[in-house]
């Protein structure tokens, strides 16, 4: 690891971002302060116990809190004191037209100026909207009581949930949006011991970097399962394709598998997000309209799948492994598989469902006639079909000999592609996957 100056570091808001963020600087030598206007959360964190399943955490975490370099608190004014570098983590949800509530952002940006008495640096990690950062220094200046100077960088994340701690402790890229030279050399001395290149630019590219990367990566899905139609109505095989493609430099082959389209809280929010500030700029951004429209079509194509091969959904059995909105996590919201569910549900099915780790939040958004199956190599029994609806590994060690013998049709739908079209058919199922 390079060599470090710690920097005392105060981050607000202790969901995924804000959480994975400062146990990571924790864990390279800062010390860091995490606020959380829940209490309950808060106890839980300084109890050793994390809110979220992220791989990998819940040790840090614990390291950290036993370190003495991590601590929890409720109070904005005690995280405001004890640091010179205060990073926003908070939620900005969106909004019925596509646009994004900042209201936290706000509230946090007056809170932080209400209890500021020396210089800070003001981070925003959070997903926002180019010229946020703007509105945000605007904010303090106007709410703080005395003439303390400060300045706000724009500092975006790219975690991904599943991968948190991975990409955090080794990202690509940082990127430093600032307006003046002033807290350059303090970011830089926070990001050092990642040994990643560092980017210093002005608030609103920083800013606008965020949400064109998001934006790009939902294109290059929609791109990829827009070509998998194409397979499926040729003949050609979708991974042979994205192999073919993935392989130039150029392109790459990360985020080119097809398969049911993409949810989470990320792609779909920043997707609709972007669209809107580029209307607001003055550009009907139509490209993004399209990577929409595509992944909307992706489950709907799916779902013809589905009933073309069972032709009466109604009363039919059947199971679902994945509810996540992809591997390697417990979040399900905006996921895919949820919606599926759902829409097989309204068509009058009986579902057995399981995830390694979405279980538990997945009750909330699903009737009680779900059977909830703890193991996934039981989902299958006395069902008419199986579904594959996120892309868990494990899945990929499922007992199909015991899954084919208990079913009452071997039917497999393959929303991810983990299998292979020829050994299932070998197998004795009737399996049906996604551009192949
Ligand atoms: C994403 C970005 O990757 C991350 O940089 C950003 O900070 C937050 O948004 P995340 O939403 O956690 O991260 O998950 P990601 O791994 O990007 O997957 C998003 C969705 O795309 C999932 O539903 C996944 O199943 C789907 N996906 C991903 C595909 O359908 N095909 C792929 O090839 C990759």
């Amino acid at each position: 690891m390079n060599s470090m100056k710690p920097s005392k570091i105060t981050i607000i808001g202790t969901g995924y971002v804000g959480l994975v963020t400062g146990t990571c600087f924790a864990q390279v030598g800062h010390r860091v302060v995490c606020v959380d206007s829940d209490i309950s959360k808060v106890k839980m964190l300084q109890a050793g116990g994390i809110p979220i399943y992220e791989p990998g955490l819940e040790e840090m975490v614990k390291e950290n809190v036993a370190s003495g370099r991590l601590s929890f608190t409720n109070s904005t004014k005690e995280g405001v004191e004890k640091s010179d570098i205060i990073f926003i983590a908070v939620p900005t949800p969106a909004q019925p037209d596509g646009g994004v509530d900042l209201s936290f952002i706000e509230a946090v940006a007056r809170e932080i100026a209400a209890h500021m008495t020396s210089y800070k640096i003001v981070v925003d990690k959070s997903t926002v909207p180019v010229k946020t950062g703007d509105k945000v220094a605007e904010t303090i200046k106007r709410y703080s009581k005395s003439k303390v100077e400060f300045d706000v960088v724009s500092n975006p994340e790219f975690l991904r949930e599943g991968f948190a701690v991975e990409d955090l402790m080794k990202p690509d890229r940082v990127v430093i949006g600032t307006r003046s030279q002033r807290p350059v050399q303090a970011m830089k001395e926070v990001y050092t011991p990642f040994g990643a290149p560092i980017i210093v630019t002005d608030i609103n590219s920083a800013e606008l970097i965020k949400h064109a990367a998001n934006s790009f990566l939902a294109l290059k899905i929609s791109y990829i399962n827009a070509v998998a139609t194409i397979c499926e109505a040729s003949g050609a095989n979708i991974e042979e394709v994205a192999n073919g493609i993935g392989m130039d430099n150029r392109i790459g082959r990360r985020f080119l598998n097809a398969g049911i389209g993409f949810g989470g809280s990320c792609f779909p929010k920043d997707l609709s997000a972007f669209i809107k500030i580029s209307e607001q700029l003055g550009y009907d951004f139509g490209l993004l309209k399209e990577v929409q429209r595509i992944n909307s079509q992706q489950m709907e194509r799916f779902l013809k799948k589905i009933t073309e091969t069972l032709w009466v959904i109604k009363d039919k059995k059947i199971g679902v492994l994945g509810l996540a909105f992809k591997q390697n996590t417990d979040d399900v919201r905006m996921s895919p598989a949820i919606d599926l569910c759902q829409r097989l549900l309204k068509d009058g099915a009986t579902l057995r469902v399981y995830d390694p780790q979405g279980m538990e939040k997945a009750k909330s958004l699903l009737p009680k006639t779900v059977t909830f199956v703890t193991d996934m190599n039981k989902v299958a029994e006395g069902c008419d079909a199986l579904i594959i609806a996120t892309e868990w590994p494990v899945f990929k060690t499922l007992d199909l000999d015991h899954a084919r013998k208990t079913m009452s049709h071997p039917i497999l739908f393959d929303g991810r592609n983990l299998f292979d079209p020829v050994e299932m058919e070998k197998l004795g199922f009737i399996y049906k996957s996604v551009g192949r």
